[in-house]
């Protein structure tokens, strides 16, 4: 079976900013609140008549042309996202006739602030077993449109965005060296949308309720992320016979600063292994990994032949870890 890993990266973020002085004429809370407890200084949000396809539009058209595919090579599209467009059709078909990819393959997956990790993984298995030759996988969300706005406990984390991938057959010992991914439904209520769905259909009750926008169990979140993160760490990194030293970058979801620093901690890892631009974005759920990935190559932050984890966490509860090798592309597409 062949490797498959990363030959292109695309991300976009919406232009208008709010910042944590922004939030304290919104709701009873303070810069330094947020900052000391989150590490959130900023985030973006779309206008109110842009939907998640747009943001997943053009972070794939940037993964496109990064990896220098055209869009009639795509046979595979998934976009993962908690704020599709709709509930049905698929957000992914949406994008992919946007981007002008015909006779894909295309649905959404839903896997929290996992999906990204969830979607790699999902995509890497068509390709090893050669049914496909590239896939674009996308992170995107649009969570200010279920966010609270009066709900100063949840509306200072999250912000907008997305972020792409784009997947292909890459050479021996490169691309993905070890996936691991796991989910416990019995925490489904501690980070949920109530309503919308088919156990409470959105009625005016449900819409006077409040019950379409985001529910949080802060503590729980935070004690469930440090937990998994670590044990998914350790999980791949023994699947794939390796050690937390020969890592050069971990990119965990970017939730809160603070659950990045005590995940790091636990797994005795120094700052500079640690890639965080939450805040400058908050928590974009299911875009944070690849804006973060995107935004640490295009830094410079990695290298051919480095060796990073990507680790996500989210609702579910699910979590994800995939080892990378960077690089190994070998496939000429010109
Ligand atoms: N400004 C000021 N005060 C606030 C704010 C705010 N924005 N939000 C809550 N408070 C208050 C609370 O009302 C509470 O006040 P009280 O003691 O008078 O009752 C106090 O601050 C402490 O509240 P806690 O919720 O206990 O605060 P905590 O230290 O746990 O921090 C936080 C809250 C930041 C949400 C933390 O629990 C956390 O980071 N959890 C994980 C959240 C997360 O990352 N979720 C998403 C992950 S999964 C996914 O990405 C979808």
């Amino acid at each position: 079976m062949p490797n498959v890993g990363i030959v292109g990266l695309g991300s976009f973020v919406p232009e208008d900013i709010l910042t944590n002085a922004d939030l304290e004429k919104m709701v009873d809370t303070t810069d330094e609140w947020i900052t000391t407890r989150t590490g959130i200084l900023e985030r973006r949000r779309v206008k109110s008549d842009v939907p998640v396809s747009e943001l997943c539009y053009q972070a794939g058209l940037k993964a496109l042309a990064d990896a220098q595919v055209q869009p009639h090579e795509v046979q595979l599209v998934i976009v993962a996202s908690v704020t599709p467009d709709y509930a049905f059709p698929a957000t992914a078909c949406l994008v992919a006739e946007r981007l002008g990819i015909r006779q894909a393959a295309a649905f959404d997956l839903e896997a929290g602030c996992s999906g990204f990790v969830y979607g790699i993984a999902t995509a890497s298995q068509f390709i090893a077993t050669g049914m496909y030759q590239t896939a674009l996988v996308i992170g995107g969300e649009t969570l200010s449109k279920i966010t609270n706005w009066n709900d100063r406990a949840t509306c200072v984390l999250f912000g907008d965005g997305a972020g792409a991938a784009v997947l292909q057959p890459v050479a021996e010992g490169y691309g993905f060296l070890g996936i691991e991914l796991g989910a416990d439904g019995s925490g489904g209520d501690v980070l949920i949308q109530p309503a919308g769905g088919s156990q409470y259909p959105a009625d005016a009750q449900t819409v006077r309720d409040n019950l379409h926008t985001i529910r949080m169990a802060g503590r729980e979140v935070f004690r469930f992320a440090v937990r998994v993160i670590e044990g998914a760490v350790c999980r791949v990194l023994e699947k794939s016979g390796l050690h937390k030293e020969d890592i050069e970058l971990f990119i965990f979801h970017q939730a809160n600063r603070r659950i990045i620093e005590t995940a790091a901690k636990r797994l005795e890892l120094t700052p500079e292994k640690l890639f965080v631009n939450l805040q400058r974005y908050g928590n974009t759920s299911a875009a944070s990994i690849p804006l973060a990935l995107d935004e640490a190559v295009q830094a410079g932050c990695i290298r051919d032949g480095d060796l990073l984890i990507l680790a996500g966490f989210g609702a579910g509860l699910t979590w994800g870890a995939i080892v990378v090798k960077w690089g190994g592309r070998e496939v000429d597409n010109n």
